[in-house]
C-alpha cells in the first residue's frame, strides 16, 4: 500500500502570497470557502503509515508537520516519523524546508547530484550535520529501495527520471543563453511503488513540456500529481502580476492545445491531480469556470490535507 498526504498544494509563494493583493488572494485571506489557502507544494508518502518520506521540503514545512498528526513525534523525547526527504528540484519552494529539520534527528536526503550540489554550494545547509543527515544521490532511471537513516527498508521503491524543466531560479545563468545553464537532473519526476502492491504513483510537480518520456511514464499510473502552476502561459503578464511566461519559468500550462490536459488526455491514468498551483491560476478557485473545465476533463486540484491510499 502507498499512503499519500498532500502537505501543500500551492506553487512557490503559496496561497495567498505575501505580497499579492489580487482578488483571489483577498478572498483567501477573507476566509472565502471557494478560495482555500494552500501552502507550498509537497507530499508525504508511506507504506506502513509509521515511517514517512517527504517529497520536497517546502518553506512551510513546520506548519505542515504541525497540522498533520501522522508526522508528529511518537517515540521518546526526540524523534520523527519523517525518515527521508526526496528533492525533485533546487527551487526555494522545494528545498528551504530542510532548514526546519535541523534539530539533530536523523533522516536521509535523496536527490540528484545536481541538487545535492546546490545544497553543498549553500553553506546554510551545513546546519544539517552530515553525521546526522545523510545525503544520498539519486541516479536516473534506477529503482532504489527507500530506506530511512536506520537502514531499514520502508517497503517503498523510488525511481527518478528526467523531466523537461529548468535550473532553479536562483541558479539561473543568463550567460548560458536560453538554457540558463539547465542540465539533466535539475528537474526530476518520481515514480513510487510499494513492494506489496501494484500501484504506481507519479509525482511531476515541475514540468516544462510533456514529451514522449513523460507520457511513457504516466501511462498506466494509479495516481499522477502533475504541475498545475498556470492555467495559461501568459497569465501572470495578462494579470499584471509578473513579467514571465510559464515557458520562461519552466512550467507547462493546464489549458490550450499544447497544455498538460491535452497532452496527457487519452492516457490510461486512474487518477490525475494538479499540484504546485500558482496563486494566479483561476483553477485554484473552487467556483471558477476553469475549475469546472479541469474537473470535466477528469482532473482534481490538490488541497492541503488531502489523503489518498493506494492499494
Ligand atoms: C517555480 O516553481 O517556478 C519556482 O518555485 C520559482 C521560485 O522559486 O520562486
Ligand atoms: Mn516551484
Amino acid at each position: 500500500m502507498i499512503r499519500v498526504l498532500v502537505l501543500g498544494a500551492a506553487a512557490g509563494g503559496g496561497f495567498p502570497q505575501w505580497n499579492s493583493n489580487s482578488e483571489a488572494c483577498r478572498r483567501a485571506r477573507a476566509g472565502d470557502p471557494a478560495a482555500r489557502p494552500a501552502t507550498q507544494a509537497s507530499i508525504a508518502v508511506s507504506a506502513d503509515g509509521d515511517r514517512w518520506f517527504l517529497i520536497n521540503a517546502a518553506p512551510d514545512l513546520r506548519e505542515q508537520i504541525n497540522r498533520q498528526p501522522q508526522l508528529h513525534p511518537k517515540e521518546g523525547l526526540r524523534s520523527s516519523p519523517i525518515a527521508g526527504v526526496v528533492l525533485t528540484n533546487g527551487d526555494v519552494d522545494a528545498i528551504a524546508g530542510l532548514l526546519n529539520l535541523r534539530e539533530r534527528t536523523p533522516f536521509t536526503v535523496f536527490a540528484h547530484p545536481r541538487i545535492l550540489d546546490v545544497l553543498a554550494a549553500n553553506p546554510i545547509f551545513q546546519i544539517l550535520a552530515p553525521e546526522v543527515v545523510a545525503r544520498s544521490p539519486l541516479a536516473l532511471n534506477e529503482p532504489v529501495p527507500l530506506r530511512g537513516a536506520d537502514g531499514r527498508d520502508s517497503g517503498l521503491v523510488l525511481e527518478a527520471f528526467s523531466v523537461p524543466g529548468k535550473v532553479a531560479l536562483f541558479m539561473e545563468d543568463a550567460s548560458r543563453g536560453e538554457s540558463l545553464g539547465t542540465e539533466e537532473g535539475d528537474t526530476i519526476g518520481l515514480e513510487i511503488s510499494a513492494r506489496d502492491g501494484a500501484s504506481r504513483l507519479l509525482f511531476i510537480a515541475n514540468c516544462a513540456r510533456v514529451d514522449e518520456g513523460v507520457r511513457a511514464r504516466c501511462r498506466g499510473a494509479s495516481l499522477l500529481f502533475f504541475d498545475g502552476t498556470l492555467w495559461q502561459d501568459e497569465e501572470m503578464i495578462a494579470r499584471g502580476e509578473g513579467q514571465k511566461t510559464g515557458g520562461r519559468m519552466g512550467h507547462i500550462s493546464m489549458s490550450g492545445d499544447d497544455g498538460s490536459m491535452a497532452a496527457l488526455g487519452g492516457l490510461d491514468i486512474e487518477r490525475r491531480v494538479f499540484i504546485h498551483i500558482n496563486n494566479t491560476n483561476p483553477a485554484l478557485l473552487a467556483d471558477s469556470p476553469e475549475r469546472a473545465k479541469i474537473e470535466a476533463a477528469g482532473w482534481q486540484v490538490a488541497y492541503d490535507g488531502m489523503e489518498i491510499d493506494l492499494p
